[in-house]
């Protein structure tokens, strides 16, 4: 049975590795290979998946990973962006375990995070005709808002993401 937790200074390649083959797995339709290799390069590599273990609240309350057998299959993030009001950082899976209910129990696990500390609504952006993640998160509650550039995307990359909210009570 799946389990999840807060995770460890051990779960560092775990976590590169996951959200390595989940990023390149949900794009590449949607973003150029050379995008996609800079920012698995920017944000999972393990010299900085290291120093992002642990939580920094409330802006960042640290990864939390879906196990099962002792295996890593997800790993996701969330924490305050100003009071009251949270965000799911990133969410990721291994490609072959995805609709078998781990994204919600990261997500259900990052929500409580964030209400315990103080959030009464939660934000994400999810990249603009991802139909791997908007279906997920409008079944789970979050309505799309606005359409923006996509952070991390150079101004000359015509690269949008939805805002996507959910209310919190
Ligand atoms: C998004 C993600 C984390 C969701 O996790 P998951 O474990 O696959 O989702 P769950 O099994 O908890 O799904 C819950 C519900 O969401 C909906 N849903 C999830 N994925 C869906 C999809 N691809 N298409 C349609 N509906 C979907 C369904 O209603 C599902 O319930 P059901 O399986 O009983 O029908 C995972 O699929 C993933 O890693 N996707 C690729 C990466 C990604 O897009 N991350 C988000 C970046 S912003």
């Amino acid at each position: 049975m799946a389990i999840v937790r807060a995770a460890t200074a051990a779960d560092v390649d775990a976590i590169c590795d996951v959200c390595t083959r989940g990023y390149r797995a949900t794009y590449p339709d949607l973003l150029t290979p050379e995008y996609i290799d800079r920012v698995v390069a920017e944000f999972y590599r393990p010299e900085r998946v290291r120093t992002e273990i642990g939580a920094a609240p409330p802006h960042w309350l640290g990864y939390q990973v879906a196990e099962e057998d002792g295996r890593v299959l997800g790993a996701a993030g969330g924490g305050l962006t100003s009071p009251g009001t949270g965000e799911l950082f990133v969410i990721y899976l291994d490609p072959d375990h995805r609709r078998r209910g781990l994204g919600t129990l990261l997500l259900d696990r990052v929500t409580e995070q964030v209400v315990e500390a103080g959030a009464t609504r939660m934000w994400v952006s999810v990249l603009d005709g991802n139909t791997k993640g908007i279906p997920f998160y409008r079944a789970r509650g979050f309505e799309p808002v606005e359409r923006k550039h996509a952070f991390g995307a150079r101004a000359d990359e015509e690269v949008y993401s939805w805002r996507m909210v959910k209310p919190l009570s």
